[in-house]
């Protein structure tokens, strides 16, 4: 049985702010692009550049897997302008793996309008929403931790920390409205971007979604869900509906010296500009083509297992096909050497399905 609660207000709100900020200052993680409180209060500022590649790496990805990427991304390209002047496929290359790439192409062309428009980053939320890119939540993000406007900042962190604060029985996505209106009546004049950012710690270190650590939160006092028993139980989320599920078939053409062909992908549309292994369409026809007929062209193609890949609108599951091909690259194909593809713009999907066929194939060799 669930407890149902009444949605409840917590009574200090300015003391919320306080409170996590006190927190925050003793707890918050040490990221690579983040600008700590002592930091700050040293008068070191935040880099614009930092502050919105690592928001734009953090849309979807998780701070672990962004880590790694964001450090690439800053020695390689140290400022806006350098990653203006750096060629779109370089950076398609870099992102690969990080998935959702129309966020790459986005951020080469908002650094391209960047530098035409002088250089500088707009301080403002209306400002950087004009962006490429740029959606209400990383305008918000950027607003306030790189140019401490007081925006209401609210991910799905944020939203499990309020929901659980104030106990909100509607479910996600309708209580959007909601939990944002309590967010722009908590953010403090002073340190907002501390806040957004304090919030967002708190929602990934303590208020998790599974066995939320309530005995260690600075905001556990007032909070609905905790004084229900069920803090589990927000934020209350709408029945989703099963992801429909494609088929198709990769084939793996392996030449002499172990190249692999591949194509490019169009540039518009799901993993847009990046490279692939020839494939079929994906088809959510169980008797789609996944069988060796379906192959580009004929070879002795050999089964090399399945792939299953979860995109945000459907799954997928390709049959691999492995063959040993002649030298010349169908039109349209190229061939990429061992030493060179782990640099290719692969997105995961497709390293699972060169993986399969050629074990370690991806993985960057040792120098
Ligand atoms: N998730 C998204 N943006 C973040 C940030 N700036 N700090 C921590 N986690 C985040």
């Amino acid at each position: 049985m669930t407890l149902q609660t009444a949605s409840r207000k917590p009574q200090r709100q300015d003391s919320i702010a306080a409170r996590l900020l006190g927190w925050y200052d003793a707890h918050h993680r040490d990221l690579p692009w983040r600008v700590s409180p002592r930091e700050l209060a040293r008068g070191v500022r935040p880099d614009p550049y930092r502050v919105w590649l690592s928001e734009v790496m953090l849309q979807q990805t998780t701070v672990e897997a962004v880590k790694a990427y964001f450090r690439a991304f800053t020695e390689k390209w140290p400022t806006v302008g350098a990653l203006a002047s750096a060629p779109g496929d370089d950076v398609m290359k870099a992102w690969a793996g990080l998935g959702y790439y129309s966020r790459a192409r986005n951020l080469k062309a908002c650094a391209d309008r960047i530098v035409e428009e002088g250089g500088a980053f707009p301080d403002t939320e209306d400002g950087l929403r004009a962006l490429p890119g740029i959606g209400p939540y990383t305008a918000a993000a950027i607003a306030a931790i790189a140019f401490d406007r007081p925006a209401a900042v609210v991910d799905g962190n944020v939203e499990r920390v309020i929901s659980r604060l104030f106990s909100i029985d509607t479910p996600l996505p309708d209580a959007k409205a909601e939990i944002r209106s309590h967010v722009e009546a908590m953010v403090p004049a002073e340190r907002p971007g501390d806040f957004a950012q304090a919030m967002m710690d708190l929602g990934a270190t303590i208020c998790s979604p599974r066995r939320p650590r309530c005995m260690l939160c600075p905001l556990s006092e007032d909070c609905g869900a905790l004084a229900s028993d069920d803090p589990e139980r927000f934020p209350v989320k709408a029945a989703k509906p099963d992801k429909p599920l494609r088929r198709g078939a990769a084939f793996v053409a392996v030449r002499g010296d172990g190249a692999v062909l591949l194509r490019k992908r169009p540039d518009k549309g799901l993993l847009g500009g990046m490279s692939e292994v020839p494939t079929t369409g994906w088809t959510a026809r169980i008797d789609g083509e996944t069988g060796a007929e379906a192959a580009p062209f004929p070879a002795d193609w050999r089964h090399a297992g399945r792939v299953s890949h979860v995109f945000t609108h459907f799954a997928l599951e390709l049959e691999i096909w492995r063959a040993a091909a002649a030298d010349d690259a169908p039109a349209g194909h190229f061939w990429s050497g061992p030493a060179d593809i782990s640099g290719e713009a692969l997105p995961t999907v497709m390293k699972k399905a060169i993986e399969a066929a050629i074990p370690g194939a991806t993985k960057k060799r040792p120098n």
